[in-house]
């Protein structure tokens, strides 16, 4: 049987660039301005537990991952999360808490606030997820596919949306006061295309891809790439999915 080709890369980009697209017109997403106050900000609490899941799933990936340098990489991405070793710095997660609270989401409401069914299974998808891709003889292009598809390049298209209707909250002076959610949109982004990435790109996608295109010349199929990527899209959906009856209330 013949070696199967690899797939360009400029294809792959194309491919992941129209699920992005299309991941952000979801109508939640797409009309997260027209949300009440109150289901914007119970939307945020329950990002907020997608959030708080993001740190294990990491750890589960690395627990899987058997490519020493795309380990590496995820090694130094987590520990972003937690910078500063004297107690002194917040992490990442309690960056969020103080956006939250700048978007006048009380302490109060956090305290109350709990999981839904459907925020759950986004959890338990995105690790079953992560898991199943480190049974495959190609589990390192699987893992570091779903990290950065689901935990970086979704995650920055996610926050620009949200960015689009708190943005002004955070603005003070010619201050940007965001800690979490614009930071986040930002260094997660995808900031090239896979078919040009280098290493020197500082971005957590970015520094990803640079491993992942590797595989994916190692491996020289993009099926499974192509397949998280989707898998990653449907469970972000589905997530979202669960705020589709308050933009029904108010006649979205
Ligand atoms: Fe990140």
């Amino acid at each position: 049987m013949p070696m199967p080709m690899p797939t360009p890369l400029h294809e792959l980009d194309a491919f992941e660039d129209a699920l992005v697209a299309r991941f952000e017109e979801h109508p939640v997403l797409a009309g997260i301005s027209l949300l009440p106050d109150e289901d914007f900000a119970a939307l945020l609490l329950q990002r907020r537990f997608v959030s708080l899941a993001f740190t294990p799933s990491y750890d589960l990936a690395i627990d899987l991952l058997r490519d020493e340098a795309g380990k590496r990489i995820a090694r130094v991405i987590l520990r972003e999360e937690y910078p500063g070793g004297d107690g002194h710095t917040p992490s990442h997660r309690e960056d969020m808490t103080h956006d939250l609270g700048l978007l006048g989401i009380s302490r109060d409401a956090l305290v109350a606030s709990r999981p839904t069914a459907a925020t759950r299974r986004s959890v338990e998808d995105a690790f079953e997820l992560i898991a199943a891709s480190g049974a495959h003889d190609d589990c390192d292009l699987r893992l570091l596919t779903v990290l950065r598809f689901w935990g970086e390049v979704l995650v920055s298209a996610e926050y620009g949306r949200l960015w689009e209707r708190m943005g002004p909250r955070f603005a003070r002076g010619g201050e940007n006061r965001s800690r979490f959610y614009h930071p986040h949109r930002v260094h997660d982004a995808k900031t090239q295309p896979l078919a040009r990435v280098s290493l020197l790109s500082g971005s957590h996608s970015d520094r990803l891809a640079a491993r992942v295109t590797e595989l994916l010349a190692r491996e020289g199929s993009s099926d499974c790439f192509k397949e998280l990527e989707e898998r990653s899209v449907q469970l972000k959906t589905a997530f979202y999915d669960q705020f589709l009856p308050a933009l029904d209330r108010v006649g979205v």
